[in-house]
């Protein structure tokens, strides 16, 4: 496999606007997107190396998931379902009736919505109580036969309920029975002047996980929701619909938001600059379907178009290569040639020096705030 290699911009006001799969919705809601290490008082550059660190476990977890993308043999199938945990965002929610809120992972680079749940056999830490299934009037486990149940990548039954695995790249995992329960989302996004913003939205019957084994780091919150192409993901179960996010810097306090179903609406959205967005659509990479691939054909400094072969960001036949977008990388890895195409374009623009800034992680240091990064991995 092609090395990666990570190239981070943040003199860029980035707002990245990414508007999902088109259709009539019935639900809509917005919610605030709050960055994992947003609760506490870190300096710039540990903000800085904190996200390269997430960042590289992160690539390494999704390029294991396409390592194993084209398996036959079942032991390896059962690891397909690989995903990379270590989010960025974390978003509020609420499950069950009468509503439990909790804080969980908005993930576009997996599926399975899901939260610990009582007993729990083995847990990580999470801030909020366990999910008690019992004290919920809408909770309901879904038989082995189940339309969603055939869905998980990795079924099985115990006792005619559906149970579930679901493993990540980095070895963080959770099991436990699949269920449908009332999902609340957007109360926290009381602010807008229209009224129709402010009301929380319920949705009965998500399928989601309740976790009684699971392990992994939860980055203080106490769940996942999977945002990926896959059916069992939130955004597929609430469909037909469609979402869009707007990523502030992580060194802004503005905050991030995410919109979803008729919120997420492509005509009221301007870029930063003020022009109307730009739309390219998704591909499908077969190995990896649950995944958001783009179609990037080549990139330019300027005006000047940088001499790349398109053939480096192409999807291959085996299911490797490609470009993806994720809500989980917080830095933009570059196959090595156009990593180093890049590099040498902006070290020749920019009047001055480069330094190694090893302190961070990154190899090319030009500016406060402007660093390109190179060989943080190798495969
Ligand atoms: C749950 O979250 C909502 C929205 O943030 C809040 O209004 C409500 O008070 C919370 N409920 C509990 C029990 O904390
Ligand atoms: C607010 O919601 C009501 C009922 O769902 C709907 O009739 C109305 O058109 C909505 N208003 C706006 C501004 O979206
Ligand atoms: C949830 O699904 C069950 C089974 O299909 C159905 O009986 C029930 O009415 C659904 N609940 C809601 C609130 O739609
Ligand atoms: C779970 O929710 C799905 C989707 O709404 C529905 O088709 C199914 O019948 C529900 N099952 C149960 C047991 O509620
Ligand atoms: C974890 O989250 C809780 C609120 O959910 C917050 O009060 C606490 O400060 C957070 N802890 C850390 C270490 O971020
Ligand atoms: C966006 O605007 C166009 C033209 O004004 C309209 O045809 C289209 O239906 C709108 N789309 C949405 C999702 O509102
Ligand atoms: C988006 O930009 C266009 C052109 O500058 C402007 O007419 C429009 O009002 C802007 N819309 C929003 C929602 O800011
Ligand atoms: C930067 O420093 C690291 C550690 O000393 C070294 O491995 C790397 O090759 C250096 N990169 C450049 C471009 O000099």
């Amino acid at each position: 496999m092609a090395s990666l290699v990570p190239l981070l911009l943040l003199l860029v006001p980035i707002i990245s606007c990414l508007p999902v799969a088109s259709c009539k919705s019935h639900v809509g809601f917005k919610l605030t997107l709050t960055h994992v290490d947003a609760g506490a008082s870190y300096t710039k550059l540990q903000l800085l190396t904190r996200a390269v660190a997430r960042s590289k476990a992160r690539v390494a977890a999704l390029q294991a998931v396409a390592a194993a993308a084209p398996v036959t043999d079942p032991i390896a199938a059962a690891r397909v379902l690989v995903r990379a945990s270590h989010g960025e965002y974390l978003i509020d929610l609420a499950i069950g009736t009468p509503p439990l809120n909790y804080t969980a992972i908005m993930d576009t680079g997996s599926d399975l919505v899901w939260t610990q749940c009582a007993p729990c056999l083995l847990c990580a830490d999470q801030p909020t109580p366990y999910f008690q299934p019992a004290q919920s009037a809408t909770y309901r486990l879904l038989p082995c036969r189940s339309a969603r149940c055939g869905q998980l990548p990795y079924p099985a039954c115990f006792q005619k309920v559906c149970v579930y695995q679901y493993y990540y790249g980095d070895y963080a995992s959770t099991a436990g029975v699949l269920a449908n329960e009332t999902f609340t989302f957007g109360a926290a996004a009381a602010e807008s002047s229209s009224s129709n913003l402010t009301s929380a939205v319920r949705v009965p019957n998500v399928s989601f996980g309740c976790g009684n084994i699971n392990a992994g780091e939860l980055a203080n919150s106490s769940g996942m929701v999977g945002f990926g192409r896959g059916p069992l993901s939130l955004v597929s179960q609430l469909g037909p619909s469609r979402f869009s996010y707007c990523l502030t810097s992580y060194l802004s306090p503005t905050p991030s938001r995410l919109y979803f179903g008729a919120f997420a609406n492509l005509n009221s959205t301007n870029t930063s600059s003020g022009s109307p967005v730009q739309s390219t659509p998704f591909v499908v990479n077969p190995a990896l379907p649950n995944m958001y691939y783009l179609s990037l054909k080549g990139i330019s400094l300027g005006t000047t178009r940088l001499q790349i072969d398109p053939l480096v960001f192409a999807i291959n036949d085996d299911g490797t290569g490609g470009v993806i977008i994720d809500s989980g990388t917080s830095i933009t890895y570059l196959q090595q040639d156009a990593y180093e195409a890049v590099r040498n374009e902006l070290v020749s623009i920019v009047p001055l020096p480069p330094k190694n800034d090893t302190e961070i992680g990154l190899d090319t240091c030009l500016l406060d705030g402007l660093y390109l990064g190179v060989r943080l991995m190798a495969c």
